[in-house]
């Protein structure tokens, strides 16, 4: 697809059927993942596939956010394999996991799939659910799979500023 078309289809879906993210299309994904840019090329970013019936169980615990998504990644981070910024305010962590997060939600888009990015949980619970290592930390998940009859793009999906009121020239 065009890019100005994956971003144009993107949506997110909250009604997922039954219908599982097929191998090669969950493995485009996860590519698109890989292949995102990480500060000072750090690649501390992890994704979890979590399709099981007992690790679904545990995000269902966790959010009620799922929308019946077969398949649902939870990026995290390495916290101790971050780029700390001058000034020693800011590190890499969260952007790097967003920027890997935002290349798999496109990529989803890109095969047709469907995706809702999440950050309705609290990640320290979930990590310890999951049994992620202590130095991960989750940054968001993302649902995948194929919308349910009649499900579609929510009203506000298409409310979005005029570029005049978010960009500033100086
Ligand atoms: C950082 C972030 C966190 C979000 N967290 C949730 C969430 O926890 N649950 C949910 O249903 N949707 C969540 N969303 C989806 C937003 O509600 C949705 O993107 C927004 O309303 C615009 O709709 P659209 O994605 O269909 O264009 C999140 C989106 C972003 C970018």
């Amino acid at each position: 697809m065009e890019f100005k078309e994956v971003v144009k289809n993107r949506y997110s879906c909250k009604k997922y059927s039954d219908r599982q993210v097929e191998d090669e299309k969950l493995t485009a994904i996860l590519e698109a993942g890989r292949l995102a840019p990480t500060a000072k090329n750090l690649q501390e970013v992890r994704v979890y596939v979590l399709q099981s019936a007992e690790a679904l169980e545990k995000i269902d615990a966790a959010t009620p956010c799922r929308y019946g998504a077969p398949t649902v990644l939870a990026v995290a981070f390495d916290r101790e394999n971050v780029f700390t910024y001058p000034g020693g305010k800011r590190d890499s962590g969260a952007e790097d996991a967003a920027i890997v997060a935002t290349h798999l939600m496109l990529a989803a888009a890109d095969e047709g799939v469907d995706s809702c990015w999440l950050n309705f949980f609290d990640p320290d619970a979930l990590s310890a659910a999951l049994g992620l290592p202590e130095n991960e930390e989750i940054l968001m998940l993302l649902d995948l799979g194929y919308a349910a009859q009649g499900a579609g793009p929510l009203p506000n999906h298409t409310s979005r500023k005029a570029l005049f009121e978010t960009v500033i020239y100086r």
